[in-house]
């Protein structure tokens, strides 16, 4: 069967084919050809100014382009450039991140705007290897800006390209390791095109964002790389790309308290190290605690308490744990002793940054469930 993009690939001989490093190579033809007429326009891709870049590709970690689109937007308009970045006050900063997750992504950003206003004149430098020494930027996000912004010949690869080119090669190799990925970076250094490596590599994580997909059946109809594709030739693709087997994540429960005197809600500042450090919450303790528990924690601390209610269950998935969260939305005659800070709905709404893992509790306070 001739497949879409075939004519742009160089053709393979049954009796000969092609090794590692040519095989990538003869990605190109198609990927670009593909990449022309099916990139998807995004904001950061119609202005690829370097800073949008930077946070659009920072944004893009761990989060879906299309939950991405609405905190770019917002982002953009609070910080619209390096310099109001490194000036911003860390909690609004954080406010505007709430909900992305990982927070330190965040606070890396506002580091290494400042590093940017004292030794490169508010800019990003246009260099690969300088990119990398700023906090929060690793290989992978050094390559996006260098490439996608900057126009500079350097691969980018992140899950999405060590998925797509792991199944190109019909690779068994462990694509956690940071080796694997290094010889991935290696060897899209000696094959890459000098014109439009941005379009390149961007050609490479669309095809893994949309087609090669991370969970669930590749679209190999669609893929212009259907006829290079060894896992798909040999039915690998069930198998490839390997990851080694995570730990399983330790089960936590909670119990929340939703503490509400006069109409203000009780909430606290978390540790400033650890899981959502320095952000707010409501406050929680381990383990399930039965009402008359509750009652007796709270009248310890030299709460009255006036009548409590189930505010139910919640469950929040972090990378290392899961919070199974039980709620009580208890009213209190007068507030309680300096260790939480009774703030007023509209002020959690526009203030404090609070986690996701709250937001079932949040909703309730807002009369949202
Ligand atoms: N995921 C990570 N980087 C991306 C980009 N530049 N475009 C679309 N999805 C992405």
């Amino acid at each position: 069967m001739e497949h879409l993009y075939d004519k742009l690939q160089i053709l393979e001989p049954e009796s000969e084919p092609l090794g590692r490093i040519e095989r990538m190579k003869a990605m190109e033809g198609p990927l670009l050809s593909w990449y022309g007429d099916h990139a998807r326009i995004l904001p950061w891709r119609e202005n690829p100014h370097p800073y949008r870049v930077w946070i659009s590709e920072i944004m893009l970690q761990q989060t879906r382009v299309e939950a991405v689109k609405p905190y770019f937007a917002r982002f953009m308009e609070a910080f619209p450039d390096v310099k109001a970045l490194a000036q911003a006050p860390e909690e609004l900063l954080l406010k505007r991140w709430e909900g992305l997750g990982y927070y330190n992504r965040a606070r890396n950003l506002k580091k290494a705007a400042g590093i940017m206003m004292e030794q490169w004149e508010g800019r990003l430098p246009a260099s690969y290897g300088e990119l990398k020494k700023l906090p929060g930027i690793g290989s992978y996000t050094a390559g996006a800006i260098a490439s996608i912004a900057y126009g500079l010949r350097v691969p980018a690869v992140d899950g999405n390209v060590l998925r797509v080119i792991s199944r190109i090669l019909a690779s068994r190799e462990d694509i956690l390791k940071a080796s694997v990925k290094r010889q991935m970076e290696e060897d899209l250094k000696t094959i890459m095109p000098k014109e439009r490596p941005g379009d390149f590599n961007q050609g490479l994580i669309e095809i893994g964002a949309v087609v090669c997909v991370p969970n669930g059946q590749p679209k190999c109809g669609e893929c212009p790389l259907f006829s290079l594709c060894l896992a798909r030739k040999e039915g690998l693709l069930d198998s490839i790309p390997y990851k080694t087997p995570k730990k399983p994540r330790r089960q936590e429960k909670r119990t929340v308290l939703i503490l509400e005197s006069e109409g203000k809600i009780a909430i606290e500042k978390r540790p400033d190290t650890g899981l959502l450090a320095s952000l707010y919450q409501f406050p929680n303790v381990e383990g399930r605690l039965t009402e008359e528990e509750v009652a007796e924690f709270l009248t310890e601390q030299g709460g009255r308490v006036e009548r409590m209610e189930a505010a139910g269950e919640a469950k929040h998935i972090f990378s290392h744990v899961e919070w199974h969260m039980e709620g009580y939305h208890i009213f209190l005659e007068g507030t309680l002793p300096k260790k939480y800070l009774f703030v007023s709905r509209h002020e959690i709404r526009t203030k404090y940054p609070l986690p996701n893992a709250f937001s079932a509790y949040i909703k309730r306070i807002n009369g949202e469930s």
